[in-house]
């Protein structure tokens, strides 16, 4: 695939930062999303790519855009058949709310190499590189945490867990208590949580617990390019979900590596920060009819991370007019 295209992706994740971000702590998650939606798609357009939704905002009768199933890109007779997986707004509430962590989000893969998740939740662990290969999701907890104080040579009482903040998650947080751990719980958004992981300077050290699963998919993609390590156990909570599992042929006892989740080494990603979050800033209006954004991109095949801050005159850009 072409390199560039890592970069063309960074528009497609402004496009939808741009959108959403108008909608910042006005309650409204619905409008949030709808905004974030419209400004990716529009942007998918430009991008000469032969793509298909296999993660996006649910099925054809549900979403009229960014459906799992849509074909998205100019296509042509050199554009890369790619999987796609989008999450417009990650952390819808967070941007209703004016919470941190909200990111638009895309990740991209030759066709067939993205895992087709079904919209349940999965249990999660993910590491940056330093931890990489250390922990496993059905090791118990204090080995998990006491491998990957030892990997990032510190005390397991100087290691910070990230967990997101829900009653189901009472059993983890007191064991990462008795261990001795430091918790950082967060309300929303566990895939910028998981690629925290993968730098130094958000102070955030492994990542615990139970998120949707197609957020999954998408944090396993950009922990790939990172060096990290995730991994993922589908986790069914009714018969009719255990039934979708049966019928989609996805065994609930499986863990779920970085390969089966996000496979081989083309892999792209982008993510441009909604909300200010812990590894990118959220949307600035800066008067003037401007914006700024904060964005990574980054390729699997070189390792290249990419910070791109960027500054929009929104009167310029169309597609920017919302
Ligand atoms: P949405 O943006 O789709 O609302 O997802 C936000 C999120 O926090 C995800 O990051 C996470 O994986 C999932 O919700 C957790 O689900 P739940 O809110 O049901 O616990």
């Amino acid at each position: 695939m072409d390199r560039n295209l890592a970069l063309d992706l960074v528009r497609v994740t402004e496009a939808a930062a741009l959108g959403a971000a108008k909608h910042m702590g006005r309650g409204d998650k619905i409008s949030a999303d709808q905004a974030g939606v419209d400004g990716m798609r529009k942007m998918f357009d430009n991008l000469d790519i032969d793509g298909v939704v296999v993660i996006g905002e649910g099925e054809m009768d549900e979403a009229p855009m960014l459906y799992i199933g849509e074909e998205v890109g100019r296509k042509g007779p050199k554009a890369p058949a790619v999987d796609i997986a989008v999450d417009p707004v990650e952390g819808t509430n967070s941007v209703a709310k004016g919470l941190p962590n909200a990111i638009a989000v895309v990740a991209m893969a030759p066709r067939g190499c993205l895992l087709n998740a079904p919209d349940m939740y999965m249990n999660k662990i993910a590491v940056g590189p330093k931890a990489a290969g250390k922990v496993h999701i059905d090791a118990p907890i204090h080995e998990n945490l006491k491998a990957t104080a030892e990997a990032l040579n510190k005390s397991i009482t100087d290691l910070t867990v990230t967990i997101l903040d829900r009653p189901r998650h009472e059993d983890i947080i007191r064991q990462c208590r008795e261990a001795g751990a430091r918790i950082k719980l967060f309300s929303d958004g566990d895939v910028a949580a998981a690629l925290a992981t993968c730098f130094d300077y958000t102070g955030v050290d492994i990542l615990l617990g139970i998120g949707g699963a197609p957020e999954g998919v998408i944090a396993a993609a950009g922990i790939k390019c990172l060096g990290g390590q995730f991994q993922g156990k589908l986790v069914a909570y009714s018969d009719e979900e255990r039934e979708r599992c049966r019928k989609m042929g996805a065994d609930l006892d499986k863990v779920l590596l970085m390969e089966d989740l996000a496979k081989g080494d083309e892999v792209y990603f982008a993510a441009t920060g909604i909300s200010d979050g812990e590894f990118l800033k959220g949307v600035r209006y800066t008067g003037h009819d401007m914006a700024s954004t904060h964005s990574v991109v980054m390729r699997s095949k070189t390792g290249t991370i990419r910070f791109i801050e960027a500054i929009h005159k929104l009167n310029m850009k169309p597609a920017y007019a919302y």
